[in-house]
């Protein structure tokens, strides 16, 4: 630290700043409360009981006229905030696709907030540019993408499909595109996924225009990828009734049960008929990182647009996600335009990202990525993806002898969903709130051919074989006190 000045011949005025002193104090304050909160987090429930005095004291504070002391935030931190949160962290937190951050997370947004670069123009964010790039250059290479594509960090898996499928759409619509949006006088355009596609997807097919209507939700085989026979049969008949098939997505990982669509199969036929394809690998395309999924995952990198959620499989704080593209043109002729207040200068290294996807306003979320993949190492991810992938085969091998519960599906990457047999669909419901409620651990719930089931999500770092156990225990347990 001893290249930091020291600042006090001119001490800071401004109250909205903290002194030199200050700062020290509030980054040792910030140290002791990670670390406590990582040490008591196995004593903690993993949904809280909440206390609604405190929930209320929030909800009815007016707007404070004058400060208090900042250190005081530091304890209501630790003392209020921690308990009522549930506790993502923790090793028995499996619910949805939300990962335990990895240790460098916390500080280095801590230092992205003190840089605050704007990393839309690269005069506002020169080395964050650089890094941007470069993660998203080691991203591309990890798929087998051709380097001259681009790519984009976005606030997540949903705004990263909502990207690419702009970009498709517009390249669908051609060069009338930015001029006419769908006003102009040509069929309507459809697009093809599986009945088993992240929400996500129909979002974005809504928002930009297109409609519920023109998404063909094309049933699943056994393992609940696409049927490409079905997928086939809708592409020609919407051709001969006049419309305009544009693009499919298919899933690398979906996110109920972690099926992986024959992507190969959907990028020839995309060849065939001119379409484009986008891969949804939000949950599952990391997996890249192992010997075992990275033949099936590295042709996520035969599509014209990817994308990924650092924040999941890579283990970073939210929010991070990430849209790759295989032609940079297709995101500048969606998302480069000019304006006379932005100084967009040309630079030959580095780019000026509000060209390439939907915001301007966007901050340095490279940098935790970047940190995590150089401090610990594609061996060290490629470790934890592979344990991950264990563990949930494990569960699944737990539940397959077990009497009272049922496996849903093949457990191919780390989502393994369950229900209890002698259940109904409601008792399943109010079994979740249970156990959620017991504080025991956090599972999600799945829809799954019609029925309900419970899922687990290995994304956790700190989960372990003896978490699974004694999940797997209060399930069984509530189910056979189950009125
Ligand atoms: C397959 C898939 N796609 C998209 C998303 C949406 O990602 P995000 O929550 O980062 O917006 C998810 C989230 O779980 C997902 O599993």
């Amino acid at each position: 630290m001893g290249q930091l000045k020291e600042e006090d011949e001119n001490p800071m005025s401004d109250e909205l700043l903290l002194s030199a002193d200050e700062i020290r104090d509030a980054a040792k304050r910030l140290g002791e409360t990670l670390a406590a909160y990582q040490s008591s987090l196995t004593e903690r429930p993993v949904f809280p009981t909440l206390d609604r005095n405190f929930i209320r004291r929030i909800l009815d504070e007016p707007l404070p006229e004058n400060g208090k002391p900042w250190t005081e935030l530091f304890d209501e931190f630790h003392n209020e905030i921690v308990p009522n949160s549930t506790q993502i962290a923790h090793p028995r937190y499996l619910a949805y696709v939300l990962a335990s951050p990895h240790g460098l997370s916390p500080f280095a947004d801590a230092l992205v907030a003190a840089l605050n670069q704007g990393c839309s123009l690269w005069e506002l964010s020169p080395v964050a540019n650089a890094v941007e790039l470069k993660v998203l250059s080691w991203f591309r290479e990890l798929f087998g993408m051709p380097q001259e594509g681009t790519g984009y960090l976005t606030s997540g898996g949903s705004m990263a499909n909502l990207t690419a499928l702009a970009a498709a759409r517009d390249w669908a619509l051609g060069g009338r595109a930015r001029a006419e949006g769908l006003q102009g006088d040509r069929p309507p355009l459809v697009l093809y996924t599986s009945e088993e596609v992240h929400t996500s997807v129909n979002k974005a097919a809504c928002l930009l225009g297109l409609g519920s209507n023109c998404v063909r939700s094309i049933p699943t085989d056994d393992a609940f990828r696409i049927r490409v026979d079905l997928l086939k049969s809708a592409i020609e008949q919407d051709r001969q009734a006049g419309l305009l098939p544009f693009c499919i997505v298919g899933s690398a990982g979906t996110v109920t049960t972690g099926a992986i669509d024959p992507i190969a199969t959907l990028a020839e036929l995309c060849k065939q008929e001119d379409l484009w394809l986008h891969i949804d690998g939000a949950y599952g395309a990391f997996a890249v990182l192992t010997e075992r999924l990275a033949p099936a995952m590295r042709e996520a990198g035969l599509a014209h647009s990817l994308a990924l959620d650092p924040h999941k499989l890579l283990f970073n704080s939210l929010e991070a996600g990430c849209v790759l593209f295989r032609n940079s043109d297709s995101a500048r002729n969606t998302f480069g335009f000019a304006s006379s207040y932005l100084a967009k200068s040309e630079d030959p290294d580095l780019v000026n990202f509000s060209e390439y996807g939907p915001e301007l306003s966007r901050n340095f979320k490279a940098l935790k990525v970047w940190w995590a993949l150089r401090a610990f190492g594609r061996a060290a991810y490629a470790d934890t993806i592979d344990r991950l992938l264990d563990l949930s085969q494990y569960m699944a091998a737990k539940i397959e002898p077990e009497p009272v519960l049922e496996l849903a599906a093949p457990v191919t990457l780390t989502a393994v969903c369950f229900r209890v047999h002698a259940l109904d669909d409601a008792q399943q419901d109010r079994l979740l709130r249970r156990f959620v409620d017991s504080g025991v651990g956090h599972l999600g719930p799945a829809r799954i051919a019609d029925r309900t089931w419970l899922r687990a999500c290995m994304t956790n770092l700190r989960t372990r074989k003896q978490d699974i156990d004694q999940v797997l225990e209060t399930i069984v347990c509530l189910a056979e006190d189950f009125d």
